[in-house]
């Protein structure tokens, strides 16, 4: 049986794991020939249960580019909806299926569930805990675009979701990040979160800051990253919600601070919203490339886990 491997959460991967799969991607990056077809004898499935345009095209494209077929299920297509067990989903995929990734729209149980057999890899494609394919997208990024990861100083503004989850148990595994979050009050880091990120720092070398207002900024930011203030799958109870957002809105007075400093979010945006047209669609974004890099690390992933 070959050997397969999960990605669920950035927390089960080492420092050396997710620097491989970055500069992998950054390889494929600059000659999407270094692939090859690595993947031809195997069959992978692409679930979605939520929306997604780059998540779901970047790993459905890269296991194609790697040789895989590939089986797509929609959020009304398989029986989980009739009222099926996971366990039962997972012992009959993986009885046809080598990978499986899966958006999914609660938190790890379901995952794990799904992972909890030995023949098909898991792939976390976005989970209301955790969103890990997105932050090694931007580790690519980042990767390629500064040579190093190690003493970058990022900026975080927004909602406190799953991707900063990922940021914040990625980030600070490298010597000399500053990673400083900026989240809306209540709308912060899960504190279980905070804490395991604030560990990492201290063991790695690394600094992490989570405030709830845009006061005492860093002298120094080498990235901002911004967030849609609506993520995905999630809807927020609170009806004044957006009055405790607008105060992180990137927007040229916050980039001007720092002008050498790049601009990253994960798509999709809302212009006006979490960041102006002006910042976005201006020379300091790096937005777009960084949707790009989804499908770059995609292969790495599948790469990884698969190959
Ligand atoms: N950033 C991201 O995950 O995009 P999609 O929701 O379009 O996959």
């Amino acid at each position: 049986m070959p050997e397969i491997r999960h990605l669920l959460s950035l927390n089960d991967l080492s420092v050396s794991e997710i620097e491989a799969i970055a500069r992998r991607g950054v390889s494929v990056s600059r000659d999407p020939g270094v692939c090859g077809r690595p993947l031809s004898d195997r069959i992978v499935g692409v679930y979605f249960r939520a929306t997604s345009t780059r998540t779901r095209t970047s790993f459905t494209t890269a296991a194609m580019r790697l040789g895989a077929q590939v089986v797509s299920y929609g959020p009304a297509d398989l029986q989980l909806n009739t009222g099926e067990t996971v366990e039962d989903t997972a012992r009959v995929l993986s009885g046809m299926l080598d990978g499986l990734v899966a958006r999914t729209v609660g938190p790890f149980h379901e995952l794990r569930a799904l992972a909890d057999q030995p023949r098909m890899a898991v792939v976390n494609a976005m989970n209301s805990d955790e969103h890990p394919t997105q932050a090694l997208a931007d580790l690519t990024t980042l990767l390629s675009r500064f040579g190093g990861l190690e003493g970058l100083s990022l900026l975080y503004a927004g909602e406190g979701n799953n991707t900063a989850v990922a940021l914040a148990r990625s980030l600070p595994l490298f010597r000399g990040v500053r990673l400083e979050l900026r989240t809306p009050p209540g709308h912060g880091l899960d504190p279980v979160v905070l804490a395991e990120s604030l560990a990492l720092a201290e063991r790695h070398g690394s600094t992490v800051v989570e405030r709830h207002d845009m006061e005492e900024l860093p002298g120094h930011v080498d990235a901002v990253y911004t967030t849609r203030w609506q993520t995905t799958g999630t809807t927020k109870a609170d009806p004044t919600w957006r009055d405790l957002f607008v105060p992180f809105t990137v927007d040229s007075a916050l980039m001007d601070r720092w002008p050498a400093a790049l601009f990253l979010h994960d798509l999709p945006a809302h212009r006006g919203d979490e960041v102006t047209a002006r910042v976005l669609d201006g020379p300091s974004s790096i937005a777009f490339e960084q949707a790009q890099n989804k499908f770059n690390s995609a292969v790495a992933v599948l790469e990884w886990c698969l190959a």
